[in-house]
């Protein structure tokens, strides 16, 4: 039997759902019950009532959410090695540093972060949402971290003061996109819309027709009538694009842009984590609960439109975990 049947036979046995990032490898996505960003997943996670186990498709910080929303359920993170470099980037030290020069700015923190640093923000956001989060805080100034060019980004979207925390925080994979391989794919496909992530650096976003989170591209690409698009995030989106679109073409702007993490999650490793339920994510309170605040905060912007601050955070945060 293929492995991918496998896994479906084990899925129905033993009540478990597989969530995958739009980064995952083609064969994973196809298995998965869903492939989404990192917002959709969250909330499929936290929305999830039928399945008794989470396979995690995605790195470390994107299976911790799941388990922090949803701590009834078993996590599974499909290979420990998944884990994002931009997430390993702010530590609580980093944090409370700067938290100790600006103890009045609320700290709005990328969901790409460890459940130890969420503990201590005040609300998470995703690519998605980042510039909503931060119009809806009641401050002209906000600290903003992992990722230095999502600071930017919002910083110039919302015309408030963002203060990246820490000062260089970057996604490696992002990082590799260039204006000059854009102009040569333009060069040879004039009509093409360019589609640029937020974690790409200001020179690409300068170039940039749209500018959005991966489920975001999907959304626009299907919506827009162009037929070339031109892609500047990691190469994995491409096969959910071209599935949903096929009559478009799709051309990703540099093609060694690979997150070597995300892709650690292969079809082998998701059946034997599901089979032997190894790699469980589990986050100790009351370091889930503080982080859970943050990451529901998020999601409470739907139905309230401002978002006011809260004081937890700041009373808790000279609590030691
Ligand atoms: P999205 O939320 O846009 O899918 O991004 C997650 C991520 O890790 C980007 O590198
Ligand atoms: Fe982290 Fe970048 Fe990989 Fe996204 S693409 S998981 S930000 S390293």
């Amino acid at each position: 039997m293929a492995l991918a049947d496998k896994i479906l036979r084990l899925k129905r046995e033993k009540r478990a759902v597989v969530l995958a990032h739009n980064y995952q490898r083609p064969e994973v996505q196809d298995i998965a019950d869903y492939v989404g960003d990192s917002i959709e997943l969250s909330r499929k996670a936290m929305e999830e009532k039928d399945a008794e186990i989470i396979v995690f498709a995605a790195v470390d910080f994107m299976a911790e959410s799941a388990a922090i929303l949803n701590p009834d359920k078993k996590v599974l993170l499909p290979s420990a090695g998944a884990r994002c470099p931009m997430a390993q980037m702010l530590t609580v030290d980093e944090i409370k540093r700067w938290r100790t020069h600006y103890p009045l700015l609320p700290l709005v923190l990328y969901v790409n972060t460890l459940a130890s640093a969420k503990a201590y923000c005040d609300v998470c956001c995703t690519s998605a949402n980042a510039v909503e989060v931060v119009n809806a805080l009641d401050a002209e100034t906000v600290l903003f971290g992992p990722d230095h060019n999502l600071a930017e980004y919002v910083q110039e979207k919302t015309g408030k003061k963002v203060i990246p925390i820490p000062e260089r925080g970057f996604c490696p994979t992002h990082l590799l996109f260039q204006p000059e391989d854009v102009q040569a794919l333009k060069a040879q496909y004039p009509d093409a819309v360019v589609m640029v992530h937020p974690e790409c650096a200001a020179e690409m976003r300068k170039i940039a027709d749209f500018i959005g989170s991966t489920s975001q591209m999907c959304k626009y690409a299907k919506e827009n009538a162009a037929k070339t698009f031109i892609v500047a995030t990691e190469e994995g989106l491409l096969h959910r694009l071209k599935k949903e679109n096929p009559e478009k073409r799709f051309l990703l702007a540099y093609e060694g842009a690979v997150c070597p993490n995300m892709k650690l999650n292969t079809l082998e490793r998701i059946y034997t984590a599901l089979k032997e339920e190894r790699h469980i994510v589990t986050v100790p309170e009351p370091i889930a609960s503080k982080a859970r605040k943050a990451l529901e905060k998020m999601f409470e912007l739907k139905i309230e439109k401002r978002l006011k601050r809260d004081n937890h955070c700041f009373e808790e945060f000279h609590t030691s975990f």
